[in-house]
């Protein structure tokens, strides 16, 4: 029998964790508080923000919203950026991708604090993460090792294929893969052979972009699959897995939605709650 990985319920586990650390913090009167930036109105940012915000008072977290105008200039941001990273009662900041074509998003990424850095995008955070010293981690690859973890599947030894090297979602997830001692190999658009290299995979970790692109072609009978992908077609919303088609060939799987999603948000409050703790 397949074993559905069931994010929702992994997910509220943890903020309900979260949520009583939260009030054993504010037992000793340790507030936490995330700013929430979003620059423009992108409904799906706008989705995603609203979301985050829920988490937090769900969870016991102070959230400051900043809604600015599309046509906010990049040094307008950084100047908000910087009040916030100078603000002691500030533990994380936020701010929603993508931003407008003219702000630089690498500099936003980097004006904000590692030390607040609770999206873990920051450089310093990415580059403590590859050498194995403290920082934030990105939330998605974050949440998707807590799944795996919470499920009872092994990682060391296994070998592991990543489909995607994104900033966000590739390539720290090929990192923690790495620190969880899988043996790790990461795929992309430019890959040859591709099925060849997914079939190899007993933890198979889609993050390409493409809905339903992964059939049972390119997975190994007994495999654990982890689909991030999210796309909203006609029929409804999918993954970059062919879910139906491969399901009943893996030994686990996780669905979309409901699988990788719901993770990233609570792995965010995970940070936010460690933002407090520094
Ligand atoms: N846009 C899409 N995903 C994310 C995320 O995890 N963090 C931020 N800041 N923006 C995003």
């Amino acid at each position: 029998m397949t074993q559905i990985i069931d994010g929702k319920i992994i997910s509220t586990q943890i903020k309900d964790e979260l949520k009583s650390k939260a009030s054993e913090l504010k037992a000793q009167n340790i507030e936490v508080t995330l700013a929430v930036i979003q620059v423009g109105n992108d409904p799906a940012s706008t989705v995603y923000v609203g979301n985050k915000k829920k988490a937090c008072e769900y969870i016991g977290i102070n959230s400051l919203s900043y809604e600015l105008e599309e046509s906010t200039t990049e040094e307008e941001l950084i100047a908000l950026i910087n009040e916030l990273n100078n603000n002691e009662k500030v533990n994380g900041i936020l701010v929603q991708l993508p931003v407008p074509k003219h702000i630089n998003e690498d500099a936003i990424i980097k004006a904000i604090s590692p030390l607040k850095d609770v999206d873990g995008f920051h450089p310093q955070s990415v580059g403590a993460l590859s050498i194995g010293q403290k920082g934030y981690v990105s939330c998605t690859p974050a949440g998707i090792i807590q799944l795996l973890k919470r499920s009872n599947i092994e990682i060391e030894g296994k070998e592991c294929v990543i489909i995607g090297r994104s900033n966000i979602v590739g390539k720290p997830m090929s990192l923690l893969m790495l620190r969880e001692n899988a043996t790790v190999t990461i795929a992309h658009s430019k890959t040859k052979n591709l099925k060849e290299i997914t079939k190899r995979a007993d933890i198979l970790i889609v993050a390409i972009g493409k809905p339903k692109m992964i059939t049972r072609e390119y997975v190994k009978e007994g495999a654990v699959v982890i689909d991030v992908g999210i796309h909203r077609l006609e029929s409804g919303l999918c993954g970059d897995v062919d879910y139906d088609d491969v399901a009943p060939i893996c030994s686990a799987i996780t669905p979309v939605p409901g699988g990788v999603g719901p993770m990233t948000i609570a792995m965010l409050m995970n940070n936010c709650i460690e933002s407090a703790l520094q």
